[in-house]
């Protein structure tokens, strides 16, 4: 197999990598994609750092055995505790989510107020206020943990009483701080933007990350000679580690077509 025609690896601990793999089609729409979302182990932001050292490398293992010439690690949660471990233990250039999503952060806020949400190992880790402060050590960081929005993700519950009163209840804090953006630290949440911008309204960014890994992985395929061109119609193949009945409904509201079957492994 020609290593340019092989296809790019993205991984969650469910439906959340779907937000990166739609961006990723938009800019990239000529590479074949394997998703794996790690059903039967998810909540990934609620273990240990070695849990999620552990599930990640089964993860790649995984991928690599569709030959994938890159992998994403498209949760936010691996990409706080484990991406450095990942990064120097394969020879596939293995992407994560905190980089692209805090320069985009730094280049909206205007009052230098910047708030991020995260499940509880990525704000815990302190992966993205280090990150924003290595970059502009005046800008001031407020993290909150939002441990029920990848649970009612999950359960596809996107939109309704609860979630809504759950956002306002985390977000509230937030709010008071002033920020005037905010970085959606886990790749679930975007599933959630349209409730959480009802509840934040217009005057605060929302920073997703989704796209900026998309053009990075773009630049990483360019510079490695890897693109795929002149490819028609690329396939998405997404595998799960457990029966998740929710897992195909969410993808067709959230991408807008129809993913096909999704193939149940064991990693
Ligand atoms: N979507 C993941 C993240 O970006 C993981 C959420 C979870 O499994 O707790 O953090």
């Amino acid at each position: 197999m020609k290593k340019n025609t092989m296809p790019v690896g993205i991984f969650d601990s469910g439906v959340g990598g779907l937000s990166v793999v739609k961006e990723f089609m938009r800019i990239l729409p000529e590479e074949d994609l394997v998703y794996f979302g790690d059903t039967a182990r998810v909540p990934y932001g609620t273990k240990s750092k070695s849990a999620i050292v552990r599930f990640s490398i089964n993860n790649i293992l995984f991928l690599l055995k569709h030959n994938v010439k890159l992998i994403i690690a498209a949760c936010n949660t691996v990409s706080s505790v484990a991406l450095d471990t990942l990064q120097g233990s394969f020879k596939v250039p293995v992407l994560g989510v905190i980089n692209s999503g805090v320069q985009q952060a730094l280049r909206l806020t205007k009052n230098e107020k910047i708030g991020v949400i995260g499940t509880k190992a990525t704000i815990k880790s302190n992966a993205y206020t280090q990150h924003i402060k290595r970059f502009s050590a005046d800008t001031q960081v407020y993290s909150a943990e939002c441990a029920l929005f990848v649970p009612l993700v999950e359960q596809g519950w996107l939109n309704n009483a609860v979630t809504k009163q759950i956002v306002n209840i985390y977000l509230t804090p937030l709010k008071k701080k002033g920020i005037d953006t905010l970085i959606l630290g886990c790749t679930h949440y975007p599933l959630l933007k349209t409730v959480i911008k009802q509840e934040l309204g217009n005057r605060v960014a929302l920073v997703d990350s989704a796209k900026q890994v998309a053009l990075q992985a773009k630049r990483v395929l360019k510079e490695n000679n890897l693109l795929n061109k002149g490819k028609a119609k690329a396939t998405l193949s997404c595998y799960v580690s457990d029966e998740s009945e929710a897992f195909k409904s969410i993808a067709r509201q959230f991408l807008g077509f129809d993913i096909g079957r999704v193939v149940k492994c064991d990693v």
